[in-house]
């Protein structure tokens, strides 16, 4: 099936709406398919604190691992959700973000992410958990995708200090940021051995990519 297959689909029926109009906007927001919210699923280091996070939206991005392959189908990692309402302000401070871009010293003050889904697991994290842990926060990134939504896989913290600070059954082994991302992300098709790091210019930020040739082997 051809990418967007759906979308297209959906606006040869229900469209004719204006492209700009916020009812056809939601709807083509609503009918992506995987290859657009893949695109459309980029990290955001710079967040609209207005915005609150509502706990069922968090709830809707964990529910995907009911739906998500495991190694063994042990399903050892759990989530602690956290919005304004409920303590996501114990982590400013505990995280880091935008390693490549230290000259901005992200988060930026006014800029934090507002809500978190911690993702902790119940066994000690070996090669099986690691894959399951990659698999759920991109199931979940995606999910977050879909409702209009945008966020960043945070591994730079300490877990100790993590773990303190939420008070935590379990060890905390990622954290992911949700909220209305702020920044104007584009990506860069490049070849093996450019750079890869990510940079912005001009107020856009730039996330290379390597070409499909090159993934190839
Ligand atoms: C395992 C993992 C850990 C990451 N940890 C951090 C982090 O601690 N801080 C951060 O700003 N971004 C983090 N990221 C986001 C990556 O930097 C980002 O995926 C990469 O720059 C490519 O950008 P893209 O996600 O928009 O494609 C992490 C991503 C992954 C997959």
């Amino acid at each position: 099936m051809a990418d967007n297959y759906l979308e297209k689909r959906y606006e040869a029926v229900f469209g004719g709406g204006r492209k700009d109009d916020p009812a056809t906007k939601e709807r083509a927001r609503r009918a992506a398919g995987v290859e657009t919210l893949m695109r459309r699923n980029r990290s955001y280091r710079e967040y609209d604190t207005s915005y609150e996070v509502k706990r069922a939206e968090l709830e809707a991005m964990v529910r995907m691992n009911r739906y998500l392959a495991s190694g063994r189908n042990a399903q050892t990692l759990r989530f602690r959700l956290l919005t304004k309402d409920s303590g996501s302000d114990k982590l400013q401070g505990l995280y880091k973000l935008g390693r490549a871009l230290p000259e901005l010293n992200l988060p930026r003050k006014g800029a934090e992410p507002q809500a978190f889904i911690v993702v902790c697991s119940t066994v000690p994290m070996e090669k099986g958990q690691w894959i399951d842990l990659g698999i759920s926060c991109q199931g979940m990134l995606l999910k977050a995708a879909e409702m209009g939504l945008q966020g960043v896989i945070i591994r730079n913290f300490v877990p100790a200090q993590v773990r303190a600070a939420l008070d935590l059954p379990l060890e905390p082994v990622c954290l992911i940021a949700v909220g209305k991302g702020l920044e104007k992300i584009e990506l860069v098709d490049i070849s093996a051995g450019e750079d890869f790091n990510y940079y912005r210019r001009d107020g856009v930020h730039y996330v290379p990519k390597l070409r499909l040739e090159d993934l190839l082997i």
